[in-house]
């Protein structure tokens, strides 16, 4: 399938179909971030300075969350974070703090920030948001955040699949999103799906493909849905994750290669 102009409503089924409606997204983010970099923020300079100050405090919906942990030390994990992280560095007193941020386009900002001699407090690492526990360790995450990023992904699901490996026992997951943006954007580029709350509970469409998250997920979560505005989403991990270790990861490995390589072939067809 070659990118149309006007990409469809419904979710492909066919992995490689959703890679290349995915990939269509790339030039636009690529292009919003140097703009972004070369201009030290463009309309947003407080911002700009804000996320490469390496003494900003946690933002504060984090820091109380942090704070209800009762934890000195507490390791946080921005999923899809960009090429900056945007929830701060310095943890509540009396915390100390390990940060990691991670993005698909991770190798293509460092390169942007390289570029222009950018040294950024945390550079983000590469890990799609359904392939963390591939370079992450897994139950290592007191909190696990992602802002505006995975409804831009290709399997939400399988991406909050993930995000509970890697986040410990009684840990969070806290995800901030626009709702239902993939409609408003028309599913043009990264927007691929919607997020919303419907009596409470937290919902993912496309088209008629709709999920019911919290049946979705593998295990037992308690999950608290919001719509103010924007979807906020407090997921806590309630029972461990299903050890599958090597079967997973080379089942995983002939789904997503097989894909990579249809798309590859498809592209050099034209
Ligand atoms: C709108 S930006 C938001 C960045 C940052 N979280 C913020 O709030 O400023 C969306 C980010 O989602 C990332 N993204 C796209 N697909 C993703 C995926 N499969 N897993 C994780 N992040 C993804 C993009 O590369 C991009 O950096």
């Amino acid at each position: 399938m070659v990118p149309t102009a006007t990409p469809p409503r419904e979710l492909p089924t066919d992995l490689s179909e959703r890679f290349e409606l995915w990939a269509s997204g790339i030039p636009y983010e690529l292009g919003f971030w140097t703009h972004w970099a070369k201009t030290q923020g463009g309309g947003w300079p407080d911002e700009f300075a804000a996320r490469m100050n390496p003494e900003a405090p946690l933002v504060p919906w984090l820091a109380d969350r942090a704070t209800a942990t009762g934890l000195t030390h507490l390791r946080v994990l921005d999923v899809g974070a960009g090429p900056v992280t945007s929830i701060g560095y310095v943890p509540p007193p009396g915390m100390t703090m390990e940060l990691v941020a991670t993005d698909p386009l991770a190798d293509a900002y460092t390169r942007i920030f390289d570029a222009l001699g950018l040294k950024r407090p945390v550079p983000t690492t590469f890990a799609p948001a359904e392939e963390l526990s591939a370079f992450l360790p897994e139950d290592s995450f007191d909190i696990v955040h992602c802002r505006n990023a995975l409804d831009h992904s290709f399997d939400p699901i399988r991406g909050l699949t993930e995000m509970l490996r890697v986040v410990k026992m009684g840990g969070q997951i806290m995800l901030y999103h626009n709702a239902n943006e993939a409609e408003s954007e028309a599913y043009s580029g990264f927007h691929q799906y919607n997020f919303d709350v419907e009596d409470e509970r937290f919902i993912i469409w496309r088209g008629a493909t709709r999920w019911d998250v919290q049946t979705e997920l593998p295990i037992r979560t308690w999950i608290r849905a919001r719509r103010r505005g924007h979807v906020a989403v407090l997921i806590e991990k309630r029972k461990p994750m299903p050890i599958e270790r090597e079967n997973r990861f080379r089942a995983r490995f002939a789904e997503t290669s097989r894909a990579l390589m249809n798309l590859i072939i498809r592209r050099s067809l034209g």
